[in-house]
């Protein structure tokens, strides 16, 4: 099952897996810890906390580098993590897998280092109108330095990319399009979108397609060969791993022909005093030293992950969302964006509530102990296509259950009681 695809019967043992994350036994003052905020960063189970805790108790060295057995073990281990992150993703070939700091690097690294090479005077690259903005600043910084334009592609009402206007801008600028940067799923809206088709029609006018995975990965079963695509991105932080690590996936053939992003120690063969000759892959992109055990740490949390099936990871979701749908459209007031069917979204849920400012409705949620996050999330464009400066997004994950929905929505009429005097 894609994200996007059939529905699936899997199911997870809710009540086992939030007995893993030690942080949901907290409260708050004296409400129990409801949180909500998953698409801005996951919580962590016992395994992934116990890996890193493992890391630096018993072998912390430096990788690549020492001629002695705890720091082998350490190289083991974090090439052992890529491998188990190629397999998560269907990956061919672990070289294939860079380690990055997140999604926000791998997209630089793809911006600057392909991007300076592949891209002229009056090249085209397609985003779209929902993009974080760390898949739209690095483009057009790298558009204004090359001389490029960028082109997005619109969201209708329903929060959906518009196909039609793609074509017309794939028919428009031809073989001129070198890149188009589409996000799988909107971190605002919750919205899947047809990747595969993107990246099949990108791919007939001679361009790459990237994807942001920041929001997809976690959530379902995502495989880089069913997606049609040359990059995916996607951050640890947001699929029960630490913060501080990300991936970067790219066909060998185009990472090979790339050349380097940052420069340093560990992505050289020979440095000479005036030019250098580089690592193979994957070590090119990872100059330094890496985050070691958060890369390990990430390799427990696709163990973690793998276990509970991400067939049924994705189940849960689902039918956690179409619940939180039916039961955040019978609060009068509230305006909920995105598409309307939980086949077609994940569970991010943007709304707004009367004229309660979101900043005021996420404080007062918090007096209840939910945790949702108030913004324009990163999407300052789609904000601005829907003619609205933020929202209030709840988002869930593995561990919430619906009574944590059935909280959100008293907290959220007690804020209307509270903003109706
Ligand atoms: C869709 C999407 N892309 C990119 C990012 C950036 O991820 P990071 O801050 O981990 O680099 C996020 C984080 O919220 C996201 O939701």
């Amino acid at each position: 099952m894609a994200l996007d695809t059939a529905a699936s019967t899997a199911t997870l043992d809710v009540v086992a897996v939030r007995a893993d994350f030690p942080i949901l036994g907290e409260t708050v003052g004296d409400k129990p810890l409801t949180y909500l905020d998953s698409a801005a960063s996951s919580q962590k189970p016992e395994a992934v906390i116990r890996a890193l805790d493992d890391y630096y108790r018993r072998y912390n060295a430096n990788v690549h580098r020492g001629i002695y057995q705890i720091s082998e073990r350490a190289t083991a281990a974090y090439e052992e993590a890529r491998h188990k992150v190629a397999r998560f993703i269907g990956a061919a070939d672990n070289r294939e897998v860079i380690f990055t700091r997140g999604t926000t690097e791998s997209i630089n690294l793809v911006a600057y280092a392909w991007g300076r090479a592949n891209v002229r005077q009056g090249d085209v690259i397609i985003v779209t109108e929902m993009e974080h903005h760390s898949n739209l600043v690095p483009w057009q910084i790298m558009a204004q330095e090359r001389g490029a334009l960028i082109e997005a592609i619109p969201v209708t009402d329903e929060g959906r990319l518009d196909l039609e206007a793609y074509d017309r801008l794939l028919a428009r600028h031809g073989g001129r399009v070198k890149l188009v940067a589409v996000t799988h799923v909107s971190n605002t809206l919750g919205t899947v979108n047809p990747v595969r088709e993107v990246a099949d029609r990108a791919r007939a006018v001679g361009a790459l397609t990237l994807v942001d995975g920041a929001q997809s990965v976690p959530h379902g079963p995502v495989n880089v060969g069913d997606l049609g695509c040359d990059f995916l991105a996607f951050s640890g932080h947001k699929m029960l791993g630490p913060m501080g690590i990300g991936v970067l996936w790219g066909k060998r053939a185009i990472l090979e022909a790339m050349p380097p992003f940052n420069g340093g120690g560990s992505m050289i063969k020979r440095v000479a005093l005036k030019e250098s000759t580089y690592a193979d892959l994957p070590n090119k992109f990872e100059a330094g030293t890496p985050s070691t055990g958060d890369a390990i740490a990430l390799g427990v949390a696709t163990d973690y992950l793998t276990a509970l099936g991400m067939e049924a990871v994705r189940a849960h979701e689902r039918d956690l969302t179409a619940y939180a749908l039916d039961r955040l459209r019978a609060i009068g007031g509230l305006t909920l964006y995105g598409p309307p069917t939980a086949e077609e979204r994940t569970g991010v849920f943007s709304f707004t509530l009367d004229d309660i400012h979101p900043h005021d409705l996420a404080s007062i949620l918090d007096e209840d102990g939910v945790c949702v996050r108030a913004g324009h999330h990163c999407t300052q464009p789609l904000m601005d296509r829907f003619g609205l400066t933020a929202t209030a997004r709840a988002s869930v994950y593995v561990y919430n259950t619906p009574e944590e929905i059935d909280r959100l929505a008293a907290a959220l009429e007690r804020a209307k009681a509270i903003f109706a005097f």
